[in-house]
């Protein structure tokens, strides 16, 4: 993994591979590049103007100058200086690192902290700028044989520049913060893409096993304890499959031991091929990421322990594989789950998330929470209505929501709600039992959240239907194609942001 340090200091004056200096709308410099251009005389002022270079968002030009010390002096395009957010400096610091990973420089000194970003400390800066190079520079390549030559040449530091000494301090905490984060959510993004011959509900289970530490306690359930414990619904699912599920339940106690923890339940599904209901042949293989709400669970608790938050934590992961053998739970088939007054119809052996979420969700209430957010590749419907842009974010807990949103604008991590309103739940009521885990064509995110809200009991609850956001085939700057860890840097802001007790809402962001 790439290096991260903080300095301060002159840009004349750094003697790295590359110094990347901001370069603003209108070919203009901040600080760093007219520290430059005073160092090097006339040199970079004159390449600047034969140069076709203009300052755009995103815009990179390499200039090897004999007048500078450093190797190479990169200019990055940051474009309208007052359209920056923090977003655009972790665009930047992923997109520079990832054109620079591909050529000769090694160690860099990147100048992005000095620019002003509205309401934004240095610190924040950095630890925007480091989530972005941690981010940017993941890569899942352990499937394929390297080019060792490639990777001599790549980034092996980067010194990420603050303004003043003063600074340092504050900046070496955002970068560590920054490194628990990225590191949950590239956690996360490599369990989801291992294939589903690996990541099978045993893998999940010895990896949330390898977080187990001071303070974390991990129980993996075999299927003879499900059984045991009563969770039919998820043993229901697991029918078809020739694998054996698992149930995982962590325990991290950072808080006072009185204190009711926050539960986080992950829908596990190691795949997903529909089951009896059969799902169409193409992009199938992309139904492997059918784990990504557990990959969040246990990327939200290795930064949570590692930050050693003061908070109590439980998650709760059921897994399987939804499959097709000749034990396979069929369309019409009733079951009854951990929760014993509730009957459900089968109309659909593909709408099987909700199935061993319901068991997840009822055994996490029964702990008694303070509050309950779950993760799941729910529904096709969420990827139609909101696309890889939002979650869907859905729930009986007010403030629970609310403070997600917040975290969901501090972080770009971003979600967007979706109303339960009462008369949806018409839309699961069966002929033949309680409920059936179908709704029909219309709001098919909507009614799946239905179905679980009658597994919550009266917890607060937030639920995220991740299913467009958590794997992207098309890749973008922060995420390369596959897994993105949706939803670890969300909840981990809202953890931190709930440890310090800072009730941050949407109503003062916007102010
Ligand atoms: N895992 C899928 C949802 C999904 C589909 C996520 C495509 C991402 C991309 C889930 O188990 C499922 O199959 N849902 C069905 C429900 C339907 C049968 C009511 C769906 O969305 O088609
Ligand atoms: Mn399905
Ligand atoms: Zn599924």
């Amino acid at each position: 993994m790439i290096e991260i340090s903080v300095r301060a200091g002159d840009a004349s004056k750094q003697r790295d591979d590359a110094v990347v200096v901001p370069l603003l709308a209108g070919r203009k410099f901040s600080a760093a590049g007219k520290s430059l251009q005073q160092a090097t005389g006339k040199a970079l002022p004159n390449v600047l103007r034969k140069f076709d270079t203009s300052g755009e968002f995103k815009q990179i030009s390499t200039l090897y100058l004999e007048s500078a010390l450093a190797q190479r002096v990169v200019l990055l395009g940051v474009g309208e200086p007052r359209k920056l957010t923090l977003q655009k400096l972790r665009v930047l610091a992923a997109h520079v690192a990832r054109e620079l990973n591909k050529g000769g420089a090694r160690d860099i000194a990147l100048y992005l902290t000095e620019l002003r970003v509205r309401g934004a400390s240095v610190a924040d800066k950095v630890q925007a700028v480091a989530e972005g190079l941690l981010l940017g520079l993941y890569k899942f390549d352990k499937y394929q044989h390297q080019d060792a030559e490639a990777a001599a040449r790549e980034l092996r530091s980067v010194t990420v520049m603050v303004p003043s000494r003063r600074d340092l301090a504050a900046a070496e905490d955002a970068v560590v913060r920054a490194r628990a984060i990225a590191g949950g959510t590239n956690f996360a993004r490599d369990l989801a893409n291992e294939p589903g011959n690996v990541c099978t509900p045993a893998f999940l289970g010895e990896q949330a096993a390898s977080l187990q530490r001071e303070h974390l306690q991990v129980t993996v359930m075999d299927k003879a304890a499900i059984a045991e414990a009563g969770l039919n619904a998820l043993l229901a699912v697991n029918q078809g499959s020739a694998k054996e599920p698992r149930f995982i339940v962590l325990r991290y106690q950072g808080g006072e031991a009185e204190q009711a923890p926050v539960a986080l339940v992950g829908k596990g599904l190691t795949f997903d091929a529909g089951g009896i209901s059969l799902k169409p042949g193409p992009q199938m293989e992309e139904m492997k990421y059918d784990m990504c709400g557990s990959a969040a669970v246990l990327g939200i608790f290795k930064a949570v322990t590692e930050l050693n938050l003061p908070i109590n934590l439980l998650g709760v992961i059921p897994s399987t594989e939804n499959l097709l053998g000749s034990a396979a739970y069929k369309p019409g088939d009733i079951i009854t789950g951990y929760k014993k007054d509730i009957s459900i119809e089968i109309q659909n052996t593909d709408a099987e998330g909700r199935i061993i979420l319901s068991d997840a969700l009822a055994y996490a209430a029964d702990q008694q929470p303070a509050e309950m957010i779950d993760f799941a590749t729910l529904t096709g419907a969420c990827v139609i209505a909101l696309g890889a842009q939002a979650s869907g974010l859905m729930g009986t807990g007010e403030a629970v929501k609310e403070g997600l949103k917040a975290s969901a604008e501090r972080t770009y991590d971003r979600v967007w709600e979706l109303p339960l309103f009462e008369e949806y739940q018409e839309q699961i009521k069966s002929d033949i039992a309680d409920i059936r885990n179908i709704g029909g064509r219309e709001a098919g995110t909507i009614t799946a959240a239905c179905f679980l809200s009658r597994f919550v009991g009266d917890v607060p609850w937030a639920h995220l239907d991740i299913a467009g956001t958590a794997w992207n085939m098309k890749g973008t700057d922060l995420s390369p194609k596959g897994a993105t860890g949706a939803g670890v840097r969300l909840v981990t802001d809202y953890l931190i942001q709930r440890a310090s007790k800072v009730k941050s809402s949407t109503a003062a962001s916007a102010a």
